[in-house]
């Protein structure tokens, strides 16, 4: 990821601000993409400034590491505001221009096999997003060899547990309320329409392979653990 260290500035979309209509409509991409991330890399910049030794660390090792870093007072700033950072640049890059084109490619072949079809797993990504009481995220995530559906509270992610993110879908009311008022259940629908499959196979192939090289890594570790036995 572009500009992923200390200190962070708020990188162009890929697409225009209207680019996602008529789901998601222009009002809440200037607002949520042009005022809040900013307001979120902005105290990211302003926590970081006083702790060097946290600013060479990538968005992800701040939020692998935030829940060490409870002595210090800072696991919930860093989830907060690292997590925040990290989220809506994962969500916004994960969208893309509505097609007329139906989702293919390996990850959307997948989706299909692990959950019956696309209905039903569209079906249990909105049930779990209605779920989420308050304010969070709903996540395709990748867990050693399978596809979960996963919710977090607030800016938290799923990398502090583990998981490897595929795609994201904001349900903190910022993200819809302009345009579906309280009605989330639309928003999901909507969401649907502009999710970049695209973006979304690349994230997954390289959730396949970070798996992949921590697999030969803990190999690698044993055989040397054996040999020095
Ligand atoms: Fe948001």
């Amino acid at each position: 990821m572009e500009n992923n260290t200390y200190p962070y500035v708020n990188l162009p979309l890929p697409y225009e601000l209207n680019a996602l209509e008529p789901y998601i409509d222009t009002k809440t991409m200037e607002i949520h993409y042009g005022r809040q991330l900013p307001a979120y890399i902005n105290t990211l910049n302003a926590l970081l400034k006083d702790f060097p030794e946290l600013q060479s660390l990538t968005l992800e090792e701040l939020i692998a590491i935030s829940e060490d870093l409870y002595q210090d007072g800072l696991q919930v700033p860093v989830q907060n505001f690292a997590g925040g950072v990290y989220n809506h640049r994962f969500y916004f890059n994960g969208m893309a221009p509505p097609t007329n084109l139906s989702p293919r490619g390996i990850l959307f072949e997948m989706v299909e096999s692990q959950y019956g079809n696309y209905n039903s797993f569209k079906e249990v990504f909105k049930f779990e997003g209605m779920k989420v009481f308050g304010s969070g995220y709903v996540w395709l995530v990748y867990d050693n060899g399978i596809l979960r559906i996963i919710t977090t509270p607030n800016q938290n992610n799923p990398i502090a547990k583990g998981f490897c993110p595929i795609f994201a879908l904001d349900v903190w009311e910022h993200a819809y309320f302009l345009k579906h008022y309280n009605l989330r259940a639309n928003y999901i629908e909507d969401w649907f329409r502009v999710i970049n499959w695209e973006q979304a196979t690349k994230n997954y192939l390289e959730c396949v392979n970070q798996q992949k090289d921590i697999e030969m890594q803990k190999r690698s570790k044993k055989k040397l653990q054996s040999k020095k036995l």
